[in-house]
């Protein structure tokens, strides 16, 4: 098994990794924090790393990654860590990727989108309320059911013959009459 020389900036922490791995799978399976939120399915852009050297020892940028970040990893130097494959020795910038930082960063956006229920607004249902609640909804969906369901039978029980069951507007089309014609007569033949 070919391994490679992956080093951690700025704490400057080695790895050996083996060819054709992820660089995020290698840093999470040694404990090294690299932020994602998708796992690692190239839909997020948080596990994003710089390459300090060896931009050649990395697999060409997926499609999955380019959608996500852009083809202009020549002029970035940016990779997404779960779609970089190692294939030689590199080094990589890890100076975005601070867990306390993210933590604190999630927190806040945590609380900022929960607005917690007024004081009072919440009312706690007895366990007899609750089964009233119940039954009432059990009620509700027998009756609509046997609704529906005389409503599929409708064309048994209607006994009117001018109906028709399942048609629109439930009415038989009124016959075609010709209007009768008078006998012609010898004047008219003439
Ligand atoms: S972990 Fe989400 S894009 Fe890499």
């Amino acid at each position: 098994m070919t391994t490679h020389t992956v080093t951690f900036q700025p704490s400057g922490q080695t790895l050996e990794v083996e060819e054709g791995k992820a660089l995020l799978t290698a840093a999470r399976e040694a404990g090294i924090y690299i932020k994602s939120s998708c796992g690692g399915y190239a839909t997020c852009a948080d596990c994003v790393v710089k390459i300090m050297q060896g931009q050649d020892n990395l697999n060409t940028p997926p499609l999955d990654e380019t959608k996500l970040i852009g083809n202009v990893f020549h002029i970035t130097k940016e990779r997404l860590s779960c779609q970089a494959m190692v294939t030689g020795p590199i080094e990589v910038d890890l100076s975005l990727h601070d867990k306390t930082t993210d933590a604190v960063k999630l927190n806040e956006k945590t609380k900022k989108n929960f607005t917690p229920p007024a004081k009072g607004s919440v009312r706690k249902r007895t366990k007899e309320e609750v089964a009233a609640i119940h039954e009432e909804r059990h009620q509700n969906f027998k009756a609509k059911e046997e609704k529906r369901n005389s409503w599929q039978r409708h064309w048994e029980q209607d006994k009117d013959p001018t109906r028709m069951p399942g048609k629109g507007g439930n009415r038989r089309p009124k016959p075609f009459v010709i209007p009768e014609q008078e006998p012609e007569t010898d004047k008219d033949k003439e």
